[in-house]
């Protein structure tokens, strides 16, 4: 069964349409990226499947439940799909200490050992136990990010959503944070849907991608044809 199955999913703003008729699925383990220009409708699409963008039409469903327009996660579904944004420094609040930041998702959903459980997660991601006492301003823009996957990672989510999670970073830093995702999702046995704009980031990633513009998906690409580089062409 696949984990995502979105069939004809279209959503609009006032008169505006930022995804038209996109059906897909995307089978448990696998690496689904998304590409496109920007305002192709990509971010808009995660937001749907993390039950952010609540105003849409068609039929979605994520780990084989049906959603439903308007629905707000919840339950196993809030759990098990966590979303890493384009900007760690919307996602994160400026005025909590990135401990407060973890340990909040761990004590809603009624988790116990919670500083353990912090401890464990920036050792995960790589970032030293002090971290934990810092503010995000008195972190890297990589270190942000790296925050950002831990938190998004604490509650061993099924299906984790990236939006492109390294695109504000430098070359060195960006290929650490790809070789970590690939790293905890083979740990974990997760499934990625990952949004990039660069051709190299989605052929060392995916296992398929799909390429968008002015909301529609028009293609899809498996291992083969990115391998012959037929994703760059646009
Ligand atoms: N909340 C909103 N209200 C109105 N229009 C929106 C809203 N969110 C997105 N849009 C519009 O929908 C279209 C798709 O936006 P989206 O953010 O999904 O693009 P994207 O592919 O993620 O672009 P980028 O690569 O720049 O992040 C754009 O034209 C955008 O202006
Ligand atoms: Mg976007």
């Amino acid at each position: 069964m696949a984990l995502v199955d979105v069939n004809q999913l279209r959503v609009t703003f006032g008169g505006k349409t930022a995804v038209s008729a996109a059906s897909f699925a995307i089978e448990k383990g696998e690496t689904f990226s998304l590409i496109g220009e920007s305002g192709c409708g990509k971010s808009t699409l995660l937001r749907v499947l993390a039950g952010l963008q609540r105003e849409w039409h068609g039929e979605v469903a994520v780990l084989g439940e049906r959603l439903q327009p308007g629905q707000r996660f919840a339950g196993p579904l809030r759990r098990n799909v966590q979303m890493v944004f384009q900007d760690p420094w919307a996602s994160l609040h400026p005025n909590h200490t990135i401990s407060r930041t973890l340990s909040e998702p761990l004590s809603i959903h009624g988790e116990t050992q919670i500083a353990e459980n912090v401890a464990d997660a920036l050792q995960q991601v790589g970032l030293s136990a002090d971290a934990a006492k810092r503010y995000p301003h008195q972190l890297s823009g990589g270190q942000r990010q790296r925050v950002a996957i831990a938190r998004a990672l604490l509650l061993r989510p099924q299906l984790l959503l990236l939006d492109e999670p390294t695109s504000a970073l430098d070359m060195s830093v960006q290929a650490e944070i790809l070789n970590l995702l690939n790293r905890l999702k083979a740990q974990h046995g997760m499934t990625y849907l990952l949004v990039s704009h660069d051709a190299d980031v989605i052929a060392h990633m995916s296992d398929r991608a799909a390429f968008m513009a002015h909301g529609e998906i028009q293609r899809v690409f498996d291992r083969e044809a990115m391998l012959r580089n037929e994703h760059r062409m646009g």
